[in-house]
């Protein structure tokens, strides 16, 4: 184990690896300590990449840390069976589970102009495939032991994290602008300061939480709290 501050024991599960919050989350697993991470989303060669610096931090800690690539589109069911299959045949037990595949919607699109299709892929991804993404990750959680470290219990908290704005999902500066201003921390995130926060959730360090939805948006929806200038 990695002697990094999180030492987070066993295997994680990423979706969406490739990049974005996944990919931050694949590096903050690894830079957390976990021995395994399985790497899943639909492109090889951004998985690809992923895992290659996934090794570099291994190699920085010497140590090494196993990874899985599978191909896997999350809103196909049998794919979403067949990862959590391989990825438990693989490395005997999956200690955490996180999605961060998802398709945002244009928020910046007149209701009127929306279509069926854009509804319907949105519901395949965020509802469907989120869904069957739980339902195999916990099925497979619940034939292994919790995992028992000394000093704490048990890794395995279901938790949700709920990210802010990243500049990179407004389409246009003027409409970044705009998001942005509603921020009242008045910027975007970065990816790692959304991954921090779901690895932090799973360490050791975050014993005593379970269960909890922590929203990582710069301060949105607290803003009633106290007067923000234009
Ligand atoms: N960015 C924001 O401002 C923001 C705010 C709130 C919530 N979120 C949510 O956070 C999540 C991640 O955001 P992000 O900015 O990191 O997105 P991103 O950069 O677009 O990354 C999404 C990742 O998911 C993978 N993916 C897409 N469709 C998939 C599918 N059907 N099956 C499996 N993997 C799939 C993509 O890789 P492949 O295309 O290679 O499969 C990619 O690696 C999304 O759910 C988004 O809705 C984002």
């Amino acid at each position: 184990m990695s002697q990094h501050w999180l030492n987070i024991p066993g295997n994680a599960l990423v979706i969406g690896a490739g990049q974005g919050i996944g990919k931050a989350t694949a590096l903050a697993f690894a830079t957390g300590g976990v021995s395994g991470i399985v790497l899943a989303g639909r492109t090889q060669a951004t998985l690809s990449q992923t895992e290659v610096e996934i090794g570099a931090i291994a190699a920085s800690q010497g140590r090494e840390v196993k990874t899985l690539i599978v191909i896997t589109d999350i809103t196909k069911e049998a794919d979403v069976i067949c990862l959590h299959q391989e990825a438990k045949e693989v490395f005997r037990r999956i200690d955490y589970a996180a999605n961060t595949a998802g398709l945002l919607g244009d928020d910046f699109k007149p209701t009127t102009s929306v279509t069926a299709t854009e509804v319907n892929a949105q519901l395949a991804m965020n509802a469907t495939g989120f869904l069957l993404c739980m339902r195999e990750a916990i099925k497979m959680m619940e034939t292994q032991e919790p995992l028992s470290v000394p000093g704490f219990h048990t890794a395995e908290r279901p938790g949700i994290v709920s990210a802010g704005l990243l500049e990179s999902n407004n389409n246009t500066p003027e409409n970044g602008l705009k998001s942005v201003g509603s921020v009242p921390i008045r910027r975007f995130s970065t990816v790692d300061e959304v991954a921090d926060v779901a690895v932090f959730m799973c360490s050791p360090r975050a014993s005593y939480i379970h269960g909890m939805n922590y929203v990582v948006a710069g301060g949105v929806g607290f803003e009633q709290c106290w007067s923000v200038e234009a």
